[in-house]
């Protein structure tokens, strides 16, 4: 076994106080800079399976010259120089070039959502006592961050950089003229005690803290949550949160012709530093149970269009929790301060506590109105927001999304085979898209950095020589497939081990990349001719997301004629989000899915049938 899953340890070893948080951090080791040859011989078997042997043999010529020239040594040197002066020498560079230089809109394009299961209520009281008990799981979950008694996560036995908890709340992103920011309020002199509340695109703060600083009841919660929703029953409001939709440069002008209006400044401010959003979505067009999670899926990444509750979001906060009056329930969070698993991990113990709570009715101490945040919408506003309508219709009818319940067996069944599940079900993927589109294509997994010290991802590269020769050979019953696939699930957990140790190949490409922009000199010729081009079109955009809840992780696809597929493998079945974009004819999420059953079954196949056959 290459690491075990995160396994939060015994909370009275790793219970810190402010200051010895950040000195633990600092404990933690430094990202490495991998060896310069070891990263080039890596590119190279990566494009084996991708691209032409021409483009391949032009390719070993570019890295020979790069190797030997004294190019890469010197921008070698200078990622050493950087990795010795800064904490994490990608950390800063990753966080622009994935998140804050992106221009695309957040929605759909970089925000994941999170499906939840439905839940049993079916008008406004159920979806506020619901609401009210969720936002008070997330209030115990935050006491753990301001008391720095998060239990830290393991794995391989190793300690994870717990940073990225402490960025998800009271933080959001704001758009820049050509780069965003992220600001964290909590780590200010005054941290928030409020968090918006959303119903009918009209946006409310709720302070969720009494006057002696104990979080309010459950009761109390939901006591304000009606006064909200008593005080927002019209429904002829201007969707003002869906500007938070466009693409990032109409967003940062539309922005600063916002907040030039005091009242306006003010109500944006006042969501940029809640702790955290809850939107109270109207329900949606009912569906049929297999449609259901696909439904909801759309719904936490887009909120189903200008008509429905794309204006009931503020899509720069990082943590929106979404419940509908329909039962919907689910999350979308903006990217840029934190990865899937602390979202989760967050989730789960929101779930826990939302199973012990009941509500108790506590003394009734009166407590103000929440403040509903007025805008004043002038002509241009007005004209933003229809534009950012239009683009948001065109946005909900390009994404294609199926969610996928798989339950036909989870990690179980590749564990008996002494299998890494997550190995398995990327072979899956791969055997699907071969067999949908007769090739195979550059494909990304998202492995954790967080051994390191503010470290965030790199990329597992799934497609392999083994994992293609295991595919190809899957359609001839004649060939050693089942060795091919033990073959090709070893080097994608050898892979595996490398990213999670610092020695992939990805971000150390873009560092060398960074580096020479840095030193003004030339860009490299590798980062420019065709096989680099090929090896960053991901057509399979993939993460694996695993919890104890039943829920799945969902998000756009990378590429315009991609698929974005995330999974929460659990042990007896496997949840699966899978998205394309209606725009291209190649692509289509519900066959993908179809297809991804059918390997994973044909797979299981291959594996019970050659076990039968052993006896
Ligand atoms: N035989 C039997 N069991 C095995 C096995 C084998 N050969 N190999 C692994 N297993 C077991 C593991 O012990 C583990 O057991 P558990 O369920 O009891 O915990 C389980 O199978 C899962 O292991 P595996 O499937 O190999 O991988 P993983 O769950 O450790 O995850 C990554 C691999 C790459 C997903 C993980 O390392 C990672 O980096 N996650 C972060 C992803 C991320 O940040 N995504 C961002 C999204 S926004």
């Amino acid at each position: 076994m290459l690491f075990t899953k995160f396994q939060p340890v015994n909370t009275f070893t790793v219970s810190y106080r402010i200051s010895s948080f950040r000195i633990w951090l600092t404990g933690l080791p430094k990202l490495p800079v991998p060896p310069l040859k070891q990263t080039c011989e890596r590119y190279l078997a990566t494009l084996e399976p991708i691209v032409s042997e021409e483009e391949l043999e032009h390719t070993r010529e570019l890295v020979q010259e790069f190797l030997k020239g004294g190019v890469g040594e010197r921008l070698q040197k200078g990622l050493e120089r950087r990795a010795r002066k800064t904490e994490n020498w990608l950390s800063e560079w990753w966080m622009q070039s994935a998140y804050l230089d992106c221009r695309m809109p957040v929605a759909v394009y970089t925000s994941p959502g999170v499906v939840l299961p439905r839940m049993h209520f079916q008008d406004r009281q159920g979806q506020m006592r619901f609401a009210a008990k969720l936002i008070a799981g997330v209030l115990d979950f935050k006491k753990m961050i301001d008391t720095e008694t998060l239990p830290v996560e393991y794995l391989s036995g190793k300690p994870l950089c717990m940073d990225q908890y402490y960025q998800v709340l009271s933080s959001c992103r704001i758009p820049g003229p050509k780069r965003d920011t992220v600001v964290n309020h909590a780590i200010g002199m005054t941290p928030p005690t409020h968090i918006t509340v959303v119903h009918n695109f009209q946006f409310f703060v709720l302070d969720v803290y009494n006057s002696d600083g104990t979080p309010l009841t459950v009761d109390q919660i939901y006591m304000q949550l009606e006064k909200i929703w008593n005080s927002s029953l019209q429904t002829n409001k201007e969707p003002i949160g869906i500007l938070t939709s466009q693409h990032r440069n109409t967003w940062g002008k539309a922005y600063n012709n916002l907040i030039k209006d005091k009242t306006n400044k003010e109500s944006v401010r006042a969501i940029q530093k809640s702790i955290f959003t809850v939107c109270l979505d109207a329900p949606m067009p009912r569906v049929s149970d297999e449609l259901y999670p696909s439904r909801v899926a759309a719904q936490v990444l887009h909120g189903g269009g200008a008509r429905w509750n794309s204006g009931n979001r503020w899509f720069d906060k990082t943590l929106q929790f979404i419940i509908g009056e329909d039962g919907t329930c689910g999350l979308v969070y903006e990217h840029a301060p934190a990865e899937g698993p602390p979202i989760v991990f967050l989730i789960d113990h929101v779930v826990k506590y939302m199973q012990r709570t009941e509500i108790v009715r506590s003394p009734m101490v009166p407590l103000s109105m929440p403040l509903k945040l007025r805008f004043n919408i002038t002509p241009e506003v007005k004209r933003d927001i229809e534009k950012a309508k239009q683009n948001m219709n065109i946005m909900v009818h390009d994404l294609d999304v199926k969610v996928l319940m798989f339950d036909h067996f989870g990690k179980n069944v590749p564990k008996q085979h002494k299998l890494s599940p997550d190995a398995f079900v990327q072979m899956a993927l791969q055997l699907a898209y071969f067999r949908m589109y007769n090739t195979c294509c550059s494909t990304y997994e998202s492995a954790s950095l967080r051994m390191f010290l503010y470290g965030r991802t790199d990329a597992i590269r799934s497609t392999t020589a083994d994992s293609f020769r295991f595919v190809q050979a899957m359609q001839d019953p004649n060939t050693e497939r089942l060795t091919l696939l033990q073959k090709a699930v070893e080097t994608h957990k050898e892979n595996t081990y490398n990213a999670i140790h610092g020695q992939a190949i990805d971000r150390h490409l873009l560092g060398l990349k960074r580096q020479s922009i840095e030193d003004l000199t030339s860009i490299p010729e590798i980062f420019m001719d065709t096989s680099f081009a090929v090896a960053h079109h991901y057509n399979l955009s993939t993460s694996q997301v695993g919890s104890k809840t039943d829920c799945v992780m969902c998000f756009g696809p990378m590429e315009p004629d991609g698929y974005g597929v995330c999974y929460n493998p659990m042990d007896e079945h496997i949840n699966i989000a899978i998205t394309a974009f209606n725009s291209c004819e190649e692509t289509n999420a519900a066959r993908f899915a179809r297809s991804v059953e059918e390997a994973l079954l044909d797979m299981r196949a291959l594996l019970e049938d050659t076990a039968t056959a052993k006896q």
